[in-house]
């Protein structure tokens, strides 16, 4: 379970500006593109701005995150930007998001995008998340490294909580990393990710 209690993000995210904008993160909208409109799964998605902006690619999207304030911002901005979108206040760790809630079936493509939890639930989450997609479905992940830590760009301040790219490509049974590396960007993502830092960007296919 998350040491960042649900209250922690909701009084973060209480307030009229989005804490980390209302645009999608880089990586993904440099990606996301390229997917075929299939079902979306974003987990860990706080005010929705990932969310939304896939649903205005076309894909049906649920968002699942802790956060009751993320949850009505990103209602919000789906309303603003007229687009259809599904959010599930729950906790990512106990959840059940296997398969979509329109079709039944495994997800076309799963999103992790800054979700650091403690290990052994990170774990939990990546193994299932992998297991939750469709033969040729694709994973999208975009997080902070453990050369991170100390940074004043964000993420969490606690070195187990940040991510190792070589131990991520084993926490992932049956996907093919097409796509799997470490650098340096420049965040620019409201007042949350701001400056160099040192991100893990993955892209895998289910086998
Ligand atoms: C760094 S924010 C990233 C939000 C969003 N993915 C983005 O990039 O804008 C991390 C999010 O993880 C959520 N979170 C942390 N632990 C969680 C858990 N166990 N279950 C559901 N959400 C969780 C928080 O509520 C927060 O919204």
């Amino acid at each position: 379970m998350s040491d960042q209690p649900a209250n922690r993000w909701d009084q973060r995210y209480d307030h009229p500006r989005y804490y980390y904008g209302e645009a999608p993160n880089a990586f993904l909208a440099t990606h996301l593109p390229a997917l075929p409109p299939g079902t979306l799964l974003c987990l860990a998605e706080g005010e929705g701005r990932n969310a939304v902006h896939a649903a205005s690619l076309g894909h049906r999207v649920l968002a699942i995150d802790s956060s009751a304030v993320g949850r009505r911002k990103a209602l919000d901005l789906a309303a603003r930007c007229g687009v259809a979108l599904d959010y599930r206040c729950a906790d990512v760790v106990a959840d059940d998001w296997a398969l979509d809630p329109w079709h039944g079936r495994p997800w076309d493509a799963i999103a992790l995008c800054f979700a650091h939890l403690e290990p052994a639930d990170a774990a939990a989450m990546h193994a299932r998340a992998a297991a939750s997609l469709r033969p040729d479905g694709l994973l999208l992940l975009n997080s902070f490294s453990k050369a991170q830590l100390g940074r004043p760009s964000g993420g969490p301040p606690r070195l187990e909580w940040l991510h190792d790219l070589a131990e991520l490509k084993t926490q992932f049974p049956g996907l093919v990393w097409e796509h799997a590396i470490e650098r340096e960007v420049e965040l620019a993502e409201g007042a949350g990710h701001r400056g160099l830092a040192m991100v893990i960007e993955m892209i895998g296919r289910r086998a």
